[in-house]
Parts: C-alpha cells; sequence; structure tokens
C-alpha cells in the first residue's frame, strides 16, 4: 500500500521524497504535477517566498518513459532561494552564518517554541525550518502522482474556498457545487466558486494587509466518482472519514475537519440524514442531498466524498503578539519573519493532495493493484457485483 516520506528544510537546498507501493504502468503526467505546484503556490494573499519559487519535480527513481515501475518514486523539489541561506543552513559547522538568523523570540501560535522545548533546541531556526508549510510543495506533489491514478479510475478531486474571514459563499451555492465549478474556481485567485465574492474577500485580505494582520478561513475538498465500499465500519483505524480527518489535520495551520455537512447537523435534528432510494435503469443506490458527504459507517457511500477544514490566521505578524526571549525570559515582541496573510486557497489545494493520497491508500487496500489494469479490472468487477445485489 502507498506510503511516503517527505524531508528538506525551509531555506535547505530541496525537498526531497520517496513515494513507496505506488502502482505499475500509471502514466506519468509532469506538467500535471508541476500544475500543482503552481496552484499551491498561488492565491491571493500569499507572501514574497512564493514569487522567488518556481517550484518543479525533477524525477530521479520510479518512473520510465512516461509510466511508473512500481519501484520507489524518488523526487526533488529544488529551493531557489536556499542560494540566499547558504550560510545560515550550512552542512558543515558554520557558528558565524548560524548566528546571522537566530529565532529567539518564539512566535504564539506556530511550532517554534513547543518545538525548542522538545527537541531542546537554544536557536529555533532549527525547529522553523521544518515546521514551515514549504513541505507541503512535497505532499502536492505526492498527491499529484495519486490523482494521476484516480484518473485512470475515473476519480477527480477538486477543492473550493467556502469562506475568507466573514466572506462565505451561500449555503444555496455551497449545496449545488459540482465539477461543473471547476473552472470558475480556477479562475478565481481566492479559488471561490462565486465570482460576485472575489472582490470582498480581496478586499478582506488587503484590510488585513494594511493592519499587519492575518486571517484564516475554511476550505471544501470533493471526491467525485468514489465507489462505495471504501473504508470499513469494523475498527477505529479503518474509518475512512477519521482517515481523511487526521490527513487533513496534518496539514499546517488547519484547526478543525467536517465531513459533509457535519459541523450543521444540531439544528437539522433527523433532516441531516440522506434519504436512500433506487435506480432501477442504472441499478445502483442513490440519495438526493449529501450531507453526510458521501461517508456513513465510515465507508463510501459512492456519492461525492465531501470534506472541509478551517484555517486559523497565520501566526507570524507584522504587529507581533507578545512573547518571551527564549534565553533571558524578557517579554519581548515574536519574531517576524517574511511571511502569508492568506493561505486557504493553497491550504485547500494541499487539502486535495491529503485527500487523494488517503483514497489511494483506501482504494489499494480494497482493490490491491500492482499494476493499473489490474487495479482497474478489480474495480470494475466490485462495481459490477454491487449492481448485481
Ligand atoms: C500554504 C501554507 C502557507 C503557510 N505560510 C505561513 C507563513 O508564511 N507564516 C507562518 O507563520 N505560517 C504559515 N503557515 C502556517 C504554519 O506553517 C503553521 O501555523 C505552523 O507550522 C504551526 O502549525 P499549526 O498551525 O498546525 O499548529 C502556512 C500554512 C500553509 C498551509
Amino acid at each position: 500500500m502507498l506510503r511516503f516520506l517527505t524531508s528538506g528544510e525551509s531555506h535547505g537546498k530541496g525537498l526531497i521524497s520517496t513515494i513507496e507501493g505506488f502502482p505499475a504502468q500509471v502514466p506519468v503526467d509532469v506538467d500535471f504535477i508541476n500544475a500543482d505546484l503552481r496552484r499551491r503556490m498561488g492565491g491571493y494573499g500569499r507572501g514574497l517566498r512564493m514569487k522567488i519559487e518556481s517550484d518543479q519535480v525533477d524525477i530521479f527513481a520510479g518512473v520510465r518513459n512516461g509510466e511508473t515501475l512500481g519501484s520507489p518514486i524518488a523526487f526533488i523539489i529544488h529551493n531557489r532561494d536556499w542560494v540566499n541561506w547558504t550560510e545560515v543552513m550550512s552542512v558543515e559547522p558554520n557558528p558565524e552564518g548560524v548566528r546571522k538568523r537566530q529565532v529567539t523570540r518564539p512566535r504564539p501560535g506556530h511550532a517554534d517554541l513547543v518545538g525548542a522545548l522538545k527537541y531542546q533546541f537554544k536557536d529555533m531556526r532549527n525547529v522553523l525550518e521544518r515546521s514551515s508549510a514549504r513541505e507541503t510543495a512535497s505532499r502536492v506533489a505526492v498527491g499529484a502522482f495519486c490523482k494521476l491514478l484516480l484518473r485512470e479510475l475515473g476519480i477527480q478531486v477538486y477543492s473550493h474556498v467556502i469562506s475568507i474571514r466573514k466572506v462565505r459563499i451561500s449555503d444555496e451555492l455551497l449545496d449545488t457545487v459540482s465539477v461543473d465549478l471547476i473552472p470558475q474556481i480556477e479562475s478565481s485567485e481566492l479559488r471561490c466558486c462565486d465570482p460576485a465574492l472575489d472582490e470582498s474577500m480581496k478586499a478582506t485580505v488587503d484590510d488585513a494587509i494594511d493592519r499587519g494582520d492575518t486571517i484564516g478561513g475554511t476550505f471544501e475538498v470533493r471526491a467525485a466518482g468514489v465507489p462505495p465500499g471504501l473504508g470499513s465500519h469494523v475498527h477505529w483505524d479503518r474509518k475512512l472519514d477519521g482517515r481523511l480527518a487526521q490527513a487533513l489535520m496534518s496539514i499546517n495551520a488547519i484547526k478543525a475537519v467536517e465531513t459533509g455537512s457535519g459541523l450543521d447537523q444540531a439544528p437539522m435534528g433527523s433532516k441531516f440524514h440522506d434519504e436512500i432510494f433506487y435506480d432501477d435503469e442504472k441499478r445502483e443506490f442513490y440519495r438526493k442531498t449529501n450531507r453526510a458527504g458521501g461517508i456513513e459507517g465510515g465507508t463510501s457511500n459512492g456519492q461525492e466524498v465531501i470534506v472541509r477544514a478551517v484555517v486559523k490566521p497565520i501566526a507570524t505578524l507584522k504587529r507581533p503578539l507578545m512573547s518571551v526571549n527564549l534565553h533571558t525570559k524578557e517579554p519581548f515582541k515574536a519574531q517576524y519573519e517574511r511571511s502569508d496573510t492568506c493561505v486557504v486557497p493553497a491550504a485547500g489545494v494541499i487539502g486535495e493532495a491529503m485527500v487523494a493520497i488517503v483514497l489511494v491508500q483506501a482504494i489499494q487496500e480494497k482493490f490491491g493493484g500492482d499494476n493499473l489494469s489490474e487495479l482497474q479490472n478489480n474495480l470494475e468487477s466490485f462495481r459490477e457485483r454491487v449492481r448485481a445485489m
């Protein structure tokens, strides 16, 4: 089953990733992977770093003649900014260089202090370099490989922004989101499916920039074409919703996750549940609503899988909050380092990657497949068995 490891510091030479357990003979479209990396770099409200970088995968192993080999896939994403950090990030001992960009005033809401306490560092740059969301570029590339596989199985993963601070799309629109809205979402700098909200969302970001503040929001990831039967009700760690929640929660700055309309269910009462119907022609069970987000009993039910996540405001502030100097224990304003103002659209793209990774793992668990066509056959024969029930 697919697993992956990422390594790399934010201002190091680059990010190195290895994917293991990926099926053989999946067509690899490098432009598609690089396009996803560009999508992660975008979104209104990003900082200067994203203007410096131009992320691309440099594939070293596991792909030959445009197809995966079933062997480990290895790739690097080079950090262009590294040339400006060679002394500070030196692999060889370089005490003078290391002193230059020491971090001693932890930012509330960031990993600085907890990381220093845990690993016992006097310089919190040692934490910041890895806790930075730069690492998520690796995950987006791994997720893009997974999307290429899912595409071959008729599954499409997409995301959109539901809210930026208090500006939120209407519930009516949210209920009608589908793959048909992808062109609108992709053309919006805020990845919002309501063109009427683009300007007010931008104004909210601009206002935060002017005030030296940062803002959060919510995004939704959807997967269309998911078969029923992924995950299971039989054991806690096999539940698909639990696995998706963990994967999304692992994204930097995500503070809450829901499946479907989970957070809105209380006032709805039992109307929350999606009634079951049967289409004789298609020989398929279906629902007219999808408040469960396509998952019941920890198992996909054949509807679109829908998960939502809440992104907190970024912790690095031009007008910093109070903190304490790690060495002197004196009260100080927290450290400021070049930073983003709003990352909700980018977080949605990272969310797509995490959802794609979990879906591939769940698919491999159910349908096996060392090879793409073997996997396709197994999936199709399962769909037929379900239709014949
Ligand atoms: C796409 C993206 C970009 C981010 N950029 C920044 C940033 O520029 N500055 C910052 O302080 N935090 C940024 N973050 C958030 C931090 O990485 C995150 O808050 C930190 O690692 C602590 O983890 P936690 O918020 O999950 O507790 C970003 C997060 C994402 C998803």
